[in-house]
């Protein structure tokens, strides 16, 4: 009989197979959800719309889902996606994704009304507190989590820029979603084929030139690390607080593989799977 030591979060005396199965249904809530629609956005991006109204209802904007991207076991782990955006009175879930490996090229053959085994809501999601000017940066797919967020954020009232960078045009998502909801994006693109050339991070350092007072003010940033460590330095230099989601490496999702862990600002390790994926970026180490 396998045992779970759930000290260290292992499972002992089975397949590596039979151990993530275990781990996945002791640890995290598994839901079957309804695939709406599953469609090409541009080259590569794709949108994933899928139905639970279980999930709709418990998810917060920048959470996150692993998704099981095959009916068998190959391949084995789950791929961690952003919730994007989340439709209550549908109990619908939208996700964005680019197709980089074997489990997103998977993940493109599922079809409207096929079922989808799914972990989640995972992780804590972005704190929005009350009356701040909130500055929205995204990198390529990186953008996704801050589509919802940007809802939730004009829902409570708030002011809302976005800026949104990407290698070039084909990479610049979310645009449409933004503008449906009265957003107008700044663009950023590496080749200057879409909006400025150059990185979203000088967008970022244009905008808070002129501002005069960062306590009114918070920077979400999601995307490449390198980008990320960027949005930090700005922030930092202008004394404007910042939150970041982080989009490390997944095995289980659920704290206990350990295998998505960053250092925090004093050396100790913490889990972008459970602490995270949202933290304060003043918290982490850069
Ligand atoms: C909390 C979280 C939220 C995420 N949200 C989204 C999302 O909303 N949309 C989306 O498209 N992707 C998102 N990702 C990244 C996504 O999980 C990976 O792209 C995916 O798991 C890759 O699986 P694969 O089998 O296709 O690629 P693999 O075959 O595993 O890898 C293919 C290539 O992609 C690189 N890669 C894989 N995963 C990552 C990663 N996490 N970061 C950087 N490089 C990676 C590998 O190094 C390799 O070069 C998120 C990741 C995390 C941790
Ligand atoms: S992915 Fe396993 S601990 Fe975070």
């Amino acid at each position: 009989m396998a045992r779970i030591d759930d000290k260290a979060g292992r499972v002992k005396g089975r397949s590596t197979t039979a151990r993530f199965r275990q781990l996945s249904t002791t640890y995290g809530t598994k839901l079957k959800v309804k695939v709406i629609s599953n469609e090409e956005l541009s080259l590569g991006y794709y949108r994933l719309l899928v139905s639970n109204s279980a999930l709709s209802g418990a998810a917060k904007a920048g959470q996150f889902l692993m998704l099981k991207v095959s009916q068998g076991d190959n391949p084995l782990l789950r791929r961690p996606m952003s919730i994007s955006r989340i439709d209550l009175s549908r109990g619908e879930i939208e996700i964005l994704y680019r197709v980089v490996g074997r489990g997103t090229k998977k993940l493109t053959e599922f079809a409207a009304g096929m079922s989808m085994d799914i972990l989640g809501p995972l992780g804590k999601g972005f704190d929005i507190p009350p009356s701040k000017k909130s500055i929205l940066v995204g990198g390529g797919i990186g953008i996704a989590p801050l589509i919802g967020l940007a809802e939730e954020l004009l829902k409570g009232g708030g002011e809302v820029v976005v800026m949104i960078g990407g290698a070039a045009g084909n990479d610049v998502i979310g645009l449409p979603q933004f503008e449906s909801l009265g957003l107008s994006p700044q663009i950023s693109t590496d080749d200057g084929s879409l909006g400025i050339k150059g990185f979203v991070t000088s967008l970022l350092e244009g905008y808070i030139s002129s501002i005069t007072n960062p306590n009114d003010y918070l920077i979400y940033g999601c995307g490449p690390n390198v980008m990320l460590r960027e949005v930090h330095r700005i922030a930092s230099a202008a004394s404007i607080e910042c939150q970041v989601s982080l989009e490390g490496r997944m095995g289980c999702g659920l704290g206990a593989c350990l295998s998505c862990v960053v250092p925090d600002k004093d050396n100790k390790y913490v889990t972008v799977c459970k602490d995270g994926p949202v933290f304060d970026s003043r918290s982490l180490s850069w």
